[in-house]
C-alpha cells in the first residue's frame, strides 16, 4: 500500500513557523470543507469508515495521533506528530484514527462537503466496494 505522506513547506525565521496550505497547490483538490478534532478522550478511537468519493488530507497541528489505512487487503499505521507532515487519505480507505495525545489537534481537509450519505459505515459492505469481499 502506498502511504501518501506531504511534508509542507514551513516558512520559519525568528518570530517562529508559518504554514500555508493551498487548493491545488499544496492540497491536491478543491477544499470544501475543513474541521478539527481536540479534546479528545483517552482510549477513543475516531472514523472507522471510508467514503464513496471524498478524499481528504489530515494534518495533525498540535500533539499527536495515529492514523490506521485498510485498502482491503493491507493495513498501515501512519503516526502523525509534526505540524508540517499532511496525510493524503483516498475516499476508499479505510481509516481509523487513535492515540490522541491530550493536546491533540487533527484538522483535515476535505474534497467534499459533509454528506453522510457518501460515508460507508459497515467493513463488509467496504469490502464489497474495494472488490475484495468473497474473493
Ligand atoms: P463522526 O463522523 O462521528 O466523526 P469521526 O468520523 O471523526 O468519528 O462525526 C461526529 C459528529 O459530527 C456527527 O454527529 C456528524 C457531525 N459532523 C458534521 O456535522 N460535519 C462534519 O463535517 C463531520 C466530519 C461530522
Amino acid at each position: 500500500m502506498q502511504v501518501i505522506k506531504y511534508v509542507f513547506q514551513p516558512h520559519g525565521d525568528e518570530r517562529g513557523q508559518l504554514v500555508s496550505l493551498e487548493e491545488f497547490n499544496d492540497i491536491p483538490f478543491q477544499i470544501k470543507r475543513v474541521y478539527f478534532m481536540y479534546d479528545t478522550t483517552k482510549n477513543t478511537v475516531r472514523g472507522k469508515h471510508a467514503h464513496k468519493n471524498l478524499q481528504q488530507i489530515l494534518v495533525c497541528i498540535h500533539g499527536s495521533c495515529k492514523i490506521l489505512l485498510d485498502n482491503g487487503r493491507e493495513k498501515k499505521v501512519v503516526p502523525l506528530e509534526k505540524p508540517y507532515e499532511g496525510l493524503y487519505v483516498a475516499n476508499d480507505m479505510w481509516r481509523e484514527m487513535f492515540d490522541f495525545s491530550s493536546d491533540a489537534v487533527l484538522l483535515v481537509f476535505a474534497s467534499e462537503v459533509y454528506d453522510e450519505s457518501d460515508y460507508i459505515r459497515d467493513y463488509d459492505e467496504f469490502l464489497k466496494f474495494v472488490g475484495e469481499k468473497n474473493k
